[in-house]
């Protein structure tokens, strides 16, 4: 958002109230879509991402002891995905914004947004021992699910819509080479995994769990034993590696509308979660602030406000669909605990289509590599 911003020459300060070294180092999402690549080398952070980022025509998708391709180009009109690690992109922009000189503050805390409903809004925050208000034309909430934004706004203005699923996934990070030159997406009797990976040397792997699972009760061993259960096939072989990284994430699907009250405009996590299964969160953020840096860019340049009038019906458009598909792909590939057979029936006879036809492949995958208009 504030590289988007400082290229239409506005300024901006950016506030994070965890330090940098901990939102360079957290493992989070990993697969880009065509759009979020086209946007990140438009802006200028696209170096290293050309260089290290991981190119992918398609994923695989697991059932009944076979893999089924999905190819993305011959579906798509040649459009693919890029597995690149959501904090690669957090560095990128550190060093792109470092090199505009503009303010970026970490580690700031006691942040409060007024004022928005007015003409000038109002942020205030502490930072190295004191206290500092901030007045500006416009707040980007880009504040993540917990944020303060969301919440500063009066009740009655939003309204949230909201699902829970009955479990979760437990992910690592290990240093084994990937298994699989592409994305293993697995429906099992045990329940779902996922192969990914983050470089030639890294995998990133998850099993579902129960959501309220402890870490304790999953020793190396125990996840390694079912990852290969739920992954294997006959003659594949699932590397192994020293387990770099471990942690349980919690699947729900969540939006408010709208997404702005006055000049608080909400972007990304702020104002919509999806589950992780159709790696659309990152790719959703990159979407909103693209609409929102447009509008606030037409504001200053002639005070047109259409744009921004319709940010949170434009973006809200990308929002649901991705909702939709992220909901599609969570119900198609886990089993429910107090399911019945007639579910199971269901999702096989789902996976089935979509791996026998070729319409409903094409209509995966177009969701999958990201969608040009919505
Ligand atoms: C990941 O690599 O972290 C990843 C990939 C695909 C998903 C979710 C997460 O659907």
């Amino acid at each position: 958002m504030a590289q988007l911003l400082h290229l239409e020459g506005i300024d901006s300060v950016v506030l994070e109230d965890r330090s940098r070294e901990y939102v360079e180092q957290r493992i989070r999402a990993g697969v880009l879509e065509q759009g979020t690549v086209d946007l990140l080398n438009e802006i200028g952070v696209g170096e290293r991402l050309r260089r290290e980022g991981l190119v992918h025509d398609g994923i695989e998708l697991q059932f009944a002891g076979k893999r089924h391709r999905i190819d993305f180009p011959s579906l798509t009109g040649g459009r693919r995905i890029t597995v690149y690690g959501q904090q690669e992109v957090v560095k990128d922009l550190i060093t792109a914004r470092l090199e505009t000189s503009r303010p970026l503050h970490f580690e700031v805390s006691d942040v409060e947004v007024n004022g928005f409903e007015s003409e000038s809004p109002v942020v205030r925050f502490r930072r190295e021992r004191e206290d500092v208000e901030l007045r500006c034309d416009f707040i980007a909430g880009c504040d993540g699910f917990h944020g303060v934004c969301r919440d500063s706004i009066p009740a009655g203005v939003l309204r949230a819509f909201e699902r829970e699923y009955p479990f979760a996934w437990l992910g690592i990070l290990a240093a084994a080479p990937p298994s699989n030159e592409e994305l293993i997406y697995a429906y099992h009797e045990h329940g779902f995994a996922l192969h990914s990976m983050r470089s030639p040397t890294i995998t990133r792997l998850y099993l579902q769990v129960r959501p309220d699972e402890e870490l304790a009760e999953w020793p190396d061993e125990r996840i390694w034993n079912e990852l290969e259960l739920r992954l294997g096939l006959e003659g594949w072989t699932l590397n192994t590696g020293e387990v770099l990284e471990k942690g349980v994430t919690g699947m729900r699907s969540f939006v408010v509308e709208p997404m702005q009250c006055g000049r608080l405009f909400l972007a990304g996590d702020a104002a919509h979660i999806v589950p992780a299964t159709g790696a659309k969160g990152l790719n959703l953020a990159v979407a909103d602030v693209r609409l929102l840096a447009s509008g606030i860019a037409a504001w200053y340049r002639n005070g047109d406000v259409s744009l921004l009038e319709r940010y949170s019906s434009d973006a809200l458009r990308r929002v649901w669909r991705a909702e939709h598909f992220s909901w599609f792909m969570t119900s198609m590939l886990h089993r429910l605990e107090g399911g019945d057979e007639f579910d199971v029936k269901l999702q096989l006879a789902q996976l089935a289509y979509v791996c026998s036809s070729e319409k409903a492949a094409a209509s995966l995958a177009e969701n999958y590599v990201g969608l040009e208009h919505v």
